[in-house]
């Protein structure tokens, strides 16, 4: 196993968690790049995705390397029966970095296990998103100028939300104050309810979500019912339309509130929030590009000052 690889957010401590989010800010300021000439970068995606797929692929592209990889396995050899195991292997005699979003909760673990190449976790199953936490914590600080002592709202989907999994365990750092609003099917599991315990981390677990809870947020994060996860379509049925944000809901919010959303949405956010300041979605999704240059550098052991040396001013 590569000690760069990203599979899970606890995998990186405080201290490589800001140096990250410091290499972002550095790639928004100066986003075209040569650091990455010579090197090939992997993107296997055995699940759909736009965002994290094309962002990804943009950074390499931003920073001066090259891209193979695939967004459909039917086109593969994965579909004549080629194990992952043997997949990873294959791919990794051609590329330097292999980043890979699966179906199966612990397939990039996996993967990480059977080569040398550093792989990054891009989305597995309803376990882990890292990359995703590492833009939502940039769109944070960016929109917030601190992570300390935030109240942030997650809605929605919290059992099979990758997302909002990934991004409690960072913000354990950072004294923050959770509301957990979903129906009793949907609310945040056991396990990360522990790890919030085990630490001292303040939450609330709300099947409402009421006027008091949106008033208090600084971040609302809200997310799609995964439709995808569910064994039983009647059950995905009953559940899909419980939350929606409408922007009327917002009028007595704080200043200083962000709605956040990894995205797709389906119907979770009215289109009325859109034009509403607080929405922040679609510049949480341009992050993407930064925190992912910040990750793709990292993993590829590449120091700032190497950056800086190969940045192209336009
Ligand atoms: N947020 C996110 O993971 O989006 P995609 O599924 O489009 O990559």
């Amino acid at each position: 196993m590569n000690k760069n690889s990203l599979v899970s957010i606890s995998d990186i401590n405080r201290e490589e968690l800001e140096d990250i989010l410091a290499r972002a800010a550095y790639f928004e300021a100066h986003p075209n790049n040569k650091v990455l000439d010579g090197r090939v970068v992997a993107t296997l995606f055995f699940e759909p995705s736009t965002r994290t797929r094309l962002s990804f692929e943009t950074a390499v592209n931003r920073l001066g390397g090259r891209v193979i990889g695939f967004s459909d396995a039917s086109t593969t050899s994965s579909s004549k029966g080629e194990t992952l195991n043997d997949t990873i292997k294959m791919v990794s005699n051609y590329v330097d970095l292999i980043i890979m979003r699966h179906y199966l909760e612990g397939a990039a673990r996996y993967a990480s296990e059977v080569t040398d190449v550093p792989v990054i976790n891009a989305g597995d199953g309803a376990n882990q998103h890292p990359s995703q936490t590492i833009l939502d914590l940039y769109s944070i600080l960016k929109t917030q100028g601190t992570l300390k002592d935030l109240t942030i709202t997650m809605v929605g989907d919290l059992k099979y939300g990758r997302t909002v999994h990934s991004l409690l365990q960072a913000m354990q750092y950072y004294n923050p104050t959770f509301n957990f609003v979903a129906c009793p099917e949907l609310q945040m599991p056991r396990e990360y309810l522990e790890f919030c315990n085990e630490r001292g981390i303040k939450y609330s677990l709300s099947e409402d979500f009421s006027p008091e809870i949106i008033n208090s947020s600084d971040i609302i994060y809200m997310t799609r019912v995964q439709r995808e996860r569910f064994a039983d379509i009647m059950e995905y049925e009953r559940v899909k339309d419980l939350y929606n944000l409408e922007n009327s809901m917002l009028a007595q919010s704080k200043p200083n509130l962000k709605i956040l959303h990894p995205l797709p949405r389906v119907n979770e956010i009215a289109r009325d929030v859109d034009s509403n300041p607080k929405a922040y979605y679609f510049d949480q999704a341009r992050n993407g590009l930064y925190a992912r240059q910040a990750i793709i550098t990292r993993a590829l052991g590449i120091d700032m000052n190497a950056v800086k040396e190969k940045a192209i001013e336009l």
